[in-house]
């Protein structure tokens, strides 16, 4: 099997002697797959109803007779500007009231009835024009929903509102009810009264932001659907739409049921130090939200983006160790946005893997250089085989995309980044060299023996139940901010944590008390202290930052306490253990060590076995995929590998092997075969 090696393919920039380049350096780098037609709609449809198919039909037959495959998109991402002329309502509306332009891409109401059928028949044309045609390997539904417009507030998006809140409250008082609109004067009389949360003089009601949250996200789904019951009805060919790793706007879990494929487009920061272990968070959750199923890597950069204030470049060897991070983590394909660097355009300065200054350049050469170990790669069989493999995780942490909107609202106790705090879970435990999974807290999670759930703030009885009951035969970690309230925002009462889960942990929360930094403006400026910690979990001091409660416990040991200020003394890490199973609370978020110390302890009591490092170094990621350990050394020193097997990448035995900087190692048993 194939691991993909491509990316976006825009030839309409290009004039027609061009293509033909393309091809002979396609087939020099190895490229396997080319997504096509993106932003083609006002190429393809330049007149409403009139359709001009010629050039793509070229296009794919070139593409096919070189032996690129062909993922092609249905164009809907950016409607051409006779859509807006003729119909402005389909503009979509800021909260602040501003209808957006066009000009710039995505400029579509998501509830536009409009837009959405335009759309269906423009993906009508294209499904049955090309539903045959041998090029056709996956189809592109739209292109990262939500990416600039996620939500609408315009008036066909209020009347939408109108009728998905009817279809969820069916009476107006049920709604009254759920949203707390005893609060503030904020009753309805009727449905025709409500509106989407625009904006308004102070804080809106915090329901009515998370269903409208809900709402958008269902919006954007119902687009997607349309485009795939259009496909489905023709061919048989496999779908996907294109993620953003952790996206806020969209529900991800929702829209991973309804893909062939998942795949993704990941940018990460090559100035930024934390970027491959914040890259490895994103890839974990690709493989999760799959299932455990390959993923594919859609769009990375080459090089250097041009969207960031300043836009720094890969280093050398860093385009590739970051490729081989996303196999390792589960990805069976690596492919890039975009193939020639535009010549015009606000993505002219983005990085193309065929650069503005051509082959004889050290991006070129890493491009060549990466496709075909890939390609050698592939063809390996056995114990080095790597497609369709698995990477067997005993670990998860709870995702919950309710508690990502409702944590980061205003009005709450603390502005918690909902995203770092799972990121410095994922970065302790992944330290250790454990494999670690996302989940949903309703999900089944009887295949892992540890499950932590970090700042699952709105919280149903079902999904409390369903933590509390893991905790009787797993092991279960909870970290602050869990339960406050139930999945409509209504805070649970006498002590949050709501049951089961407080007999399950042995402890309830008195009261929040957040650090903070003194703000007599309410300027939010300033860096809150840390909060001094101590006990055996974290074998001696820590500190804490973020959050912190005073704890009640009624049936847990205390491994740890604050030992400062009007917290002094109250504990900040519990457990309970049960036969089987435990739950630990901890009401902070530990700094990075102090974390990292009290997750080799819970993995230990969990009865995981913390695999020996595989090379020296402080910045080497290790991942076992298939029968094959990946070693990658993100650091800035040499690393000397550990393990015995060989090295898939060199043939040479991995013992004593040197990792220089950005250097990759993929280890398989030496008497395993390989194709
Ligand atoms: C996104 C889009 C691409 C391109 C890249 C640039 O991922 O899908 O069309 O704009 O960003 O980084």
């Amino acid at each position: 099997m194939t691991i993909w090696y491509g990316g976006d393919y825009n030839p309409e920039q290009w004039p027609r002697a061009i293509w033909d380049d393309d091809m002979r350096l396609m087939n020099r780098a190895g490229i396997s797959l080319a997504t096509v037609g993106v932003f083609s709609w006002a190429r393809l449809e330049p007149r409403p109803g009139e359709y001009d198919f010629g050039w793509l039909d070229e296009l794919l037959d070139l593409l096919h007779a070189n032996g690129v495959r062909v993922d092609l998109a249905t164009a809907t991402a950016s409607p051409p500007p006779w859509l807006a002329r003729e119909h402005p309502e389909t503009l979509p509306v800021t909260e602040d009231g501003v209808r957006l332009s066009v000009g710039s891409r995505q400029q579509y109401c998501p509830s536009s009835p409009v837009y959405r059928d335009r759309a269906r028949e423009l993906v009508r044309r294209v499904v049955d024009r090309y539903a045959d045609h041998p090029a056709i390997e996956l189809w592109h539904v739209n292109n990262e929903y939500g990416c600039h417009v996620s939500h609408c507030y315009c008036d066909v998006s209020a009347e939408a509102f109108r009728g998905w809140l009817r279809a969820k409250y069916g009476q107006i008082d049920e709604l009254n009810r759920v949203w707390g609109t005893a609060f503030w004067s904020q009753r309805y009389d009727s449905f025709d009264e409500v509106s989407p949360p625009r904006a308004a003089p102070t804080f809106r009601n915090p329901t009515q932001l998370l269903d409208f949250d809900r709402f958008s996200n269902d919006e954007l789904l119902a687009c997607y659907r349309a485009e795939v019951e259009v496909i489905r009805a023709r061919s048989p060919i496999p779908i996907t739409t294109n993620f953003m790793g952790f996206f806020k706007a969209v529900d991800y879990w929702a829209w991973a049921r309804e893909v062939d494929i998942v795949s993704d487009d990941t940018y990460p920061d090559p100035a930024d130090p934390e970027s491959p272990a914040y890259a490895a968070m994103v890839r974990d959750l690709m493989r999760s939200l799959g299932g455990g199923a390959p993923w594919l890597l859609m769009e990375q950069a080459p090089s250097a983006v041009n969207w960031r204030r300043r836009n720094a470049v890969k280093s050398p060897g860093q385009m590739r160790a970051w490729s081989y991070q996303s196999v390792a983590r589960g990805a069976d394909g690596i492919l890039f946005f975009q193939w020639r660097q535009s010549v015009a355009g606000s993505e002219k300065f983005h990085s193309g893997l065929v650069p503005h200054s051509g082959t004889d350049t050290r991006l070129w050469r890493e491009v060549e250089q990466l496709g075909q170990e890939l390609a050698a790669l592939s063809a390996r069989t056995g114990d080095a085989a790597i497609t369709g493999t698995r990477v067997p995780s005993t670990v998860a942490i709870t995702l919950d995309w309710d508690s990502w909107w409702a944590i980061e609202q205003p009005a709450s106790p603390a502005d918690v980044s909902y995203v770092r705090t799972l990121f410095a879970w994922h970065r302790a435990l992944t330290s250790l060299g454990l494999a670690v999974d996302f989940v949903r807290s309703d999900a089944d999670l009887s295949g892992y023996r540890l499950v932590v759930a970090p700042a699952h703030f709105a919280a149903s009885d079902a999904q409390v139940a369903n933590l509390a009951s893991f905790a009787e035969t797993g092991t279960l970690v909870v970290g602050f901010g869990t339960a406050i309230t139930d999945e409509n925002l209504h805070v649970r009462l006498g002590g949050y944590l709501g049951e089961p889960l407080r007999s399950a942990l042995g402890v309830w929360i008195e009261e929040f008390a957040p650090p903070a930094a003194p703000d007599l403006q309410n300027l939010g400026i300033g860096t809150p202290p840390p909060l001094a910690l101590a006990g055996e979990a974290f074998g001696g001091a820590a500190t804490g930052t973020v959050w912190a409660e005073f704890l009640r416990v009624e049936d847990a040991e205390i491994l740890a306490t604050f030992t400062e200020g009007a917290l002094g003394g109250w504990p900040v890490v519990t457990r309970r253990a049960t036969g089987a199973g435990a739950g630990w609370y901890v009401a902070t978020l530990p700094e990075p060590d102090a974390l990292r110390r009290l997750a080799e302890r819970v993995a230990l009591e969990a009865g995981i076995d913390l695999p020996a490092p595989a090379a020296t170094g402080e910045q080497v990621e290790t991942v076992r995929r298939g029968g094959s350990l990946f070693v990658i050394n993100h650091g800035e020193e040499d690393a000397e590998l550990v393990v015995e097997g060989t090295d898939a990448l060199t043939g040479a035995p991995a013992a004593g092997m040197r990792l220089a900087p950005q250097g990759v190692a993929i280890i398989y048993p030496t008497s395993g075969t390989s194709g």
